[in-house]
């Protein structure tokens, strides 16, 4: 049988697609030496693994993971403890509370980006817009200081890095952990602050937020916002390179696209499944657990490749080709708890911020449509996809007719 590439290696990082591939097929379960835990790919292992329907996994991986640079966070939690803070935090991510207070913060800050290229006829849609947006968007919820933008753009780069740092790189962690420090210097004083005169602004809801007689605690709160940095942060930067990338390279289906606005939602819903923006989440087994391939003992790490399984020929037809009119992906459902792919994973711990994401992709890439409606990559440029954990596109050059107005 042929070799599977390593998760680590070289070869994996430029394309992991080929090797997922051999792990469906081949190798369901692998054992992983360096990172310490068994390796998932099949759609229906990493399904089933997400919803937990038997209570078999735990997220006690995230005690390692993220708790050094986060804290203690949903993320870390479940049962009861889980439902009471996520209940505190999902109202604010769905429904009246996005469309009014947090749609126009939207528009205005994507406007803001676009106004600094949109006059000059070439733009890295990466580096001056996708890493930008999703940051600023978060800060700006939270009514934090505008001037802070580019610290708070710094302290989500350092974060995500420990987060990836599968290889262990102590630079990378002592920087993680830096960050943790600085950054809960930085919130303590507004969020006693804010308590003192809420605005209308998400810390002002998340320091009055009530269920079942519980509130959030002042660390509850900057842990909850040093998540949103990585979570939302990092995560819809690439899916906005990532769905401009994809779109780029077909241009058929950008025409489409650009014809039809309605269409970005399918074109997300499917850079969701073909360039997922985390390739990989953990879980730990709590006790014995059979899976494609073989058995993962109690109180292993299980690696869930999400990449992989999004690309499960069992589940998708022809699943490496990226197809926004793909019927065998659901794309009313893409963005809510009944999603059929992972990329916003399934179960307690699904992504309470996936409309907040489609809302920042549809209007971003609507606004960036229409500043630049006859957008290319730039001469001789081809994507190139970077990162293992996370992965979307390194940078994206284009090049368009300046508009005069
Ligand atoms: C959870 C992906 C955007 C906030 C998750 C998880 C994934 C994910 C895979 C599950 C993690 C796990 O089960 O271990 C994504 C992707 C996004 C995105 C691909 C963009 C396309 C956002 C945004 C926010 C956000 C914009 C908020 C500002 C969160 C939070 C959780 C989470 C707070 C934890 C939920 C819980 O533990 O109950 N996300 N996310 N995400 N996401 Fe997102």
């Amino acid at each position: 049988a042929q070799q599977v590439p390593d998760i680590l290696s070289a070869e994996f990082a430029a394309d992991p697609y080929p090797a997922y591939r051999l792990m469906r097929e081949s190798a369901p379960l692998i054992w992983h030496e360096a990172t310490q835990s068994y390796i998932i790919s099949r759609y229906d292992d990493v399904e089933r693994v997400f919803k937990d329907k038997g209570g078999e996994f735990t997220t006690d991986n995230y005690d390692w993971q993220i708790e050094p640079v986060h804290g203690k966070t949903i993320l870390q939690m479940s049962g009861r403890e889980h439902a009471v803070r996520r209940a505190l935090v999902a109202p604010a991510f769905r429904g009246s509370e996005l469309q009014e207070k947090f749609l126009p913060v939207i528009e205005r800050n994507s406007r803001d980006l676009i106004d600094g290229f949109r006059h000059t006829g070439s733009a890295d849609l990466v580096a001056d817009y996708a890493t930008r947006l999703p940051v600023n968007v978060i800060a700006d919820m939270l009514g934090l200081d505008k001037a802070d933008h580019q610290r708070f753009h710094g302290w989500y780069t350092t974060v995500i890095a420990f987060l990836g740092n599968l290889a262990g790189d102590p630079e990378v962690t002592a920087a993680g952990e830096r960050t943790r420090v600085e950054f809960a210097e930085y919130m303590f004083p507004i969020i006693r602050e804010r308590r003192e005169n809420p605005g209308d602004d998400l810390l002002s809801t998340l320091c009055a937020a009530e269920v079942d007689g519980v509130r959030m605690s002042d660390e509850d709160i900057k842990a909850f916002c040093s998540l949103l940095l990585a979570a939302g942060g990092e995560t819809t930067d690439k899916a906005i390179a990532g769905i401009f990338a994809n779109l780029l390279r077909h241009p058929e289906q950008l025409a489409a696209v650009r014809e039809d606005r309605s269409l970005i939602a399918r074109a997300f819903a499917e850079t969701l499944r073909y360039t997922p923006p985390v390739h990989m989440i953990m879980r730990q087994s709590a006790g014995e657990v059979t899976l494609s391939g073989g058995t993962v003992p109690p109180g292993a790490t299980v690696t869930c490749l999400i990449g992989a399984a999004n690309r499960d020929e069992t589940r998708y037809r022809d699943p490496d080709r990226f197809d926004i009119f793909r019927d065998d992906l659901n794309t009313t459902t893409a963005f809510s708890a009944a999603a059929d792919h992972l990329a916003f994973a399934l179960g307690r711990h699904f992504c309470v911020g996936a409309l907040l994401a489609k809302a920042e992709v549809e209007i971003g890439v609507g606004q960036l449509l229409d500043a630049m409606p006859d957008v290319r990559v730039a001469d001789g440029f081809e994507p190139v996809e970077r990162g293992v954990f996370t992965r979307g596109p390194q940078s994206l050059p284009v090049r368009f007719t300046p508009r005069a107005d």
